[in-house]
């Protein structure tokens, strides 16, 4: 059941995908890629001093499991690599490799429809206004004691969304044919049911 069937979620900043990728991987049994935290290694290890080229070339899995991925400062230094395209190119294989793999999978990212997985059986495009998407990251820093202000979030929020939408190599945008799915106005548990139904259609 499900060999091979990729699901592509991609979606700026705090706006769900995450929650909505788990979620879905769960309920179908499929494998899940977090591929921010790709970016979000090599951001790492250019705030410790390592040329990003390099450090994106020698990533290795166990880079990704590390809980101070999740700072504002490393996010930042992730979109800046990610304008990098010798970055993206050292980061392709594996994403694609992940995607094909037997049993399905989900991917989560800003380019996973349009470079990493055109050819995904089902394509999601979530997202929520930047407002919403800044209290919801404001909260999460909060529970975890980072004491950014909802003001610097917000401000954090859209300048990512800027370098995300703008740069010249794999921009954020909606795949062709994406089933756009907006939050701004949906719990968790109605996020995730659109998008178990849409992808629940593609697989009969
Ligand atoms: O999804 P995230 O917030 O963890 O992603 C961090 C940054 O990584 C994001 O601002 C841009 C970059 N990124 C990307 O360019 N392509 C992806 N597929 C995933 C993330």
């Amino acid at each position: 059941m499900g060999d091979g069937f990729s699901v592509a979620i991609d979606g700026p900043a705090a706006a769900g995908k995450g929650t909505v990728s788990k979620a879905v991987a769960a309920h179908f049994g499929f494998a899940h890629l977090d591929t921010g935290l790709l970016y979000r290694a090599v951001g790492a290890k250019v705030l410790a001093g390592m040329d990003a080229i390099e450090a994106a070339q020698s990533l290795m899995s166990d880079d990704l499991d590390d809980d101070s991925l999740r700072t504002p400062a490393v996010a930042q230094a992730a979109s800046k690599v990610a304008v990098i395209s010798e970055v993206r190119a050292a980061l392709l294989d594996f994403q694609r490799s992940f995607a094909t793999r037997a049993g399905g999978a989900v991917l989560d990212g800003r380019d996973i429809g349009t470079v990493i997985c055109p050819e995904a059986a089902v394509k999601l495009f979530v997202t929520a206004s930047a407002e919403v998407r800044a209290q919801r990251r404001f909260a999460e820093l909060s529970a975890k004691g980072i004491t950014d202000s909802y003001e610097t979030v917000l401000a954090d929020v859209k300048s990512r969304d800027a370098r995300d939408m703008e740069r010249v190599e794999a921009p954020l945008r909606p795949a062709d044919g994406a089933v756009v799915i907006d939050t701004s106005d949906l719990s968790i548990e109605q996020a995730v049911a659109q998008a178990i139904t849409v992808i629940q259609e593609k697989r009969v």
